[in-house]
């Protein structure tokens, strides 16, 4: 069951059966985070990272604001990219110097919002780093920043791959040098570089590539106009498995490689960087359940479908919506019917008006009844705020942090 605890048939999460949990909500479907699965995986990374390696949270993974506040004081930094992220972000860690605003289009009111706050900015077009200079000066501030880098090299099978190509995203790596000689220190603390190469990986060797790569991509760019230290965040691209296909990342891998990598650096070199890996999906996906209930048992020409109360409205990517290729369902089970061991093969599906409306196919689950609850494993990222609510006007899924 994922790392989740199971009693007397029924699931629990952070020592409670779901049915608690479901009162709880209000007999409603909702998203449950394990907070001590949550903070199990930072202190992995932590200790299997080298130490010298800072952590941050990207906050649009899942912005539950007693989930921000956890991470918040569990990580170095947090990865924000709307103001109202930002608020959420200030308010969980007070120090701005711990937040980074990010995003391929920032408003004026954006970037004065997030300069005056004392965040840091990654800069991701020239025009960004020019407004950034003005509004500067007008709030005689020098604004922090680091230029997001759109990478030279793109890495494969990742769920969601960036870099190698024209990108909304960051400056052209070829155009840096060229930006850096126009830098000027008086009107711009320029902190480092900003890195985002790919999501969703799972395959060690090529996480472990890409770090090299950034690094050297960093380490190559004319020295003249970067900072003594460098500030270098790196996407981690750390992945989850969603399907039954997929295998758990091995995470030693990646740390033993990142250890390797910072000992193949010259002296120097290794004391100029300081690297923070964000991550989003790695930190908090696999804590999240997503629970909702069956409402009907439906045979449609000798096909079962269990229509359930929740839908796409409330978990998109569970649907296979959210851009991510589609490999097969994501792990789901009767939350009250763990011990059953007889199977039938079903479709779950939600509640909308629509065949996109659909969790699982062919999925073999024990048989299950109206009122029977059904879990979505592998829930705590870009689910809930990455679905969109509005459609079809059903009530929003509660939120509970156990
Ligand atoms: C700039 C940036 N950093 C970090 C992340 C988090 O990625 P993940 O949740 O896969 O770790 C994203 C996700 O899109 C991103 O755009």
């Amino acid at each position: 069951m994922r790392g989740f605890e199971t009693r007397r048939g029924w699931l629990c999460i952070g020592g409670m059966e779901l049915w608690r949990l479901a009162e709880l909500a209000g007999n409603q479907p909702f998203f449950a985070y394990d907070r001590g699965m949550i903070a199990g995986r930072v202190n992995t990374l932590r200790r299997l990272l080298p130490p010298s390696i800072r952590l941050s949270y990207s906050v649009k993974a899942n912005p539950m604001p007693a989930l921000v506040q956890r991470l918040g004081n569990i990580v170095d930094g947090l990865d924000v990219s709307s103001v109202e992220e930002l608020r959420q972000a200030l308010s969980a860690v007070g120090d701005p110097s711990r937040v980074q605003f990010s995003g391929p289009g920032k408003s004026w009111e954006e970037l004065r919002g997030a300069m005056a706050a004392g965040a840091t900015i990654s800069i991701e077009s020239c025009s960004q780093l020019r407004r950034a200079a003005e509004i500067g000066r007008a709030l005689r501030q020098k604004p922090q920043v680091v230029l997001r880098v759109n990478p030279d090299f793109s890495v494969g099978r990742s769920g969601m791959r960036m870099g190698g190509g024209a990108a909304q995203f960051g400056i052209d790596a070829e155009e840096v040098p060229g930006i850096l000689a126009q830098v000027d220190p008086d009107r711009v603390d320029l902190r480092g570089f900003h890195v985002f190469w790919g999501s969703q990986n799972l395959d060690a060797e090529l996480i472990v590539g890409a770090y090299r790569d950034c690094i050297r991509m960093i380490l190559d760019l004319p020295a003249r106009a970067a900072p003594s230290t460098i500030d270098v965040h790196i996407g981690s691209g750390l992945g989850i498995p969603y399907t039954d296909r997929q295998r758990e990342l091995d995470i030693e891998r990646v740390a033993r490689g990142l250890m390797a990598i910072l000992q193949d650096l010259l002296p120097g070199e290794r004391s100029r960087l300081q690297i923070t890996l964000e991550s989003g999906r790695y930190l908090v996906g696999h804590a999240g359940i997503y629970v909702c209930r069956v409402l009907e048992r439906k045979v449609s020409r000798g096909k079962t479908f269990l229509i359930t109360d929740g839908g796409m409205h409330h978990h998109l990517a569970a649907s296979g919506n959210f851009g991510r290729a589609q490999l097969g369902n994501y792990p789901i089970a009767i939350g009250n019917k763990i011990d059953d061991d007889e199977r039938e093969e079903v479709a779950v599906v939600g509640r909308l008006c629509t065949p996109l409306d659909r969790f699982a196919e062919r999925i073999a689950l024990p048989r299950a009844e109206a009122g029977d609850f059904v879990v979505i494993f592998q829930s705590g990222a870009y689910a809930r705020s990455a679905s969109p609510a509005g459609f079809i006007s059903h009530p929003q899924p509660r939120e509970l942090l156990i």
